[in-house]
């Protein structure tokens, strides 16, 4: 089964993606952490898309299809594969289309307001888990121990450049899938196991 997510910044598909990795063994592809392991890694494309990605920016399109591209390629994906965070314009779509049958593309809706509130209190941990402090108070990984961070980009001036990048550009991606007939539209304003619950109901369906 091959999954696109797609969502504003903060819109959960992060956390929904590590719920379907949990329970279907689906890999996981999210194109923000394969940049942000790039950077702490200090490699060349790391150093590039950070001049990107801390403006709340995105990634110019070669550089983001390329590392797909390869990505798709490996062993672990030929079962099946979950897109977080890509595509993220039309031509990354149209991209995408070239490489690999999507079944279907799992649309995360969430106002702005909540995704402000979300991503202003997220901390993350390299292993990709992710808490908010509303909820979990601790500053170690409760699956690893690691320590937990705040990602560069989640400052709120950052934080508003991306939902207004992610405005500007989704439009034209859900008229492509649409189009296809595999968008579904999930209300992501509700608590993660509840979207959850929506989304086992939609994969289900298709396995
Ligand atoms: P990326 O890493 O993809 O970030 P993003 O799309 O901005 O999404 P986030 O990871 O911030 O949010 P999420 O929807 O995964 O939410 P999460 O589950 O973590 O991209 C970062 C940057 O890399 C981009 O800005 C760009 O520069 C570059 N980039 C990446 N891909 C690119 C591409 N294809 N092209 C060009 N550039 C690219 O949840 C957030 C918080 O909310 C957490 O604290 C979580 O616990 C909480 N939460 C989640 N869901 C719920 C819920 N339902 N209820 C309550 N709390 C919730």
């Amino acid at each position: 089964m091959n999954i696109i997510l797609l969502g504003a910044p903060g819109a959960g598909k992060g956390s929904q993606a590590n719920k379907i990795t949990e329970r279907y063994g689906i890999k996981h592809i999210s194109t923000g952490d394969a940049f942000r392991s790039n950077i702490a890694q200090g490699t060349e494309i790391g150093l590039y898309a950070k001049s990107f990605m801390d403006k709340g920016q995105l990634v110019p399109d070669d550089v983001v299809v390329r590392i797909v591209e390869s990505r798709l390629k490996e062993p672990d994906c030929q079962k099946g594969f979950m897109l977080d965070g890509f595509p993220r314009t039309l031509a990354q779509a149209e991209a995408l289309d070239k490489l690999a049958n999507i079944d279907v593309v799992l649309n995360i809706q969430s106002t702005p307001e909540i995704v402000m509130k979300r991503l202003a209190g997220r901390r993350s941990c390299a292993c990709g888990a992710c808490y908010h402090t509303s909820t979990y108070d601790k500053d170690t990984c409760e699956k690893c121990g690691g320590k937990l961070y705040i990602r560069d980009d989640d400052k709120p001036e950052t934080i508003k450049n991306r939902l207004d990048v992610y405005a500007k550009t989704i439009g034209p991606i859900i008229d492509f899938y649409e189009g296809k007939g595999i968008l579904v539209t999930l209300n992501g304003d509700r608590s993660i196991s509840d979207v959850f619950e929506d989304v086992k109901r939609i994969l289900d369906d298709i396995n």
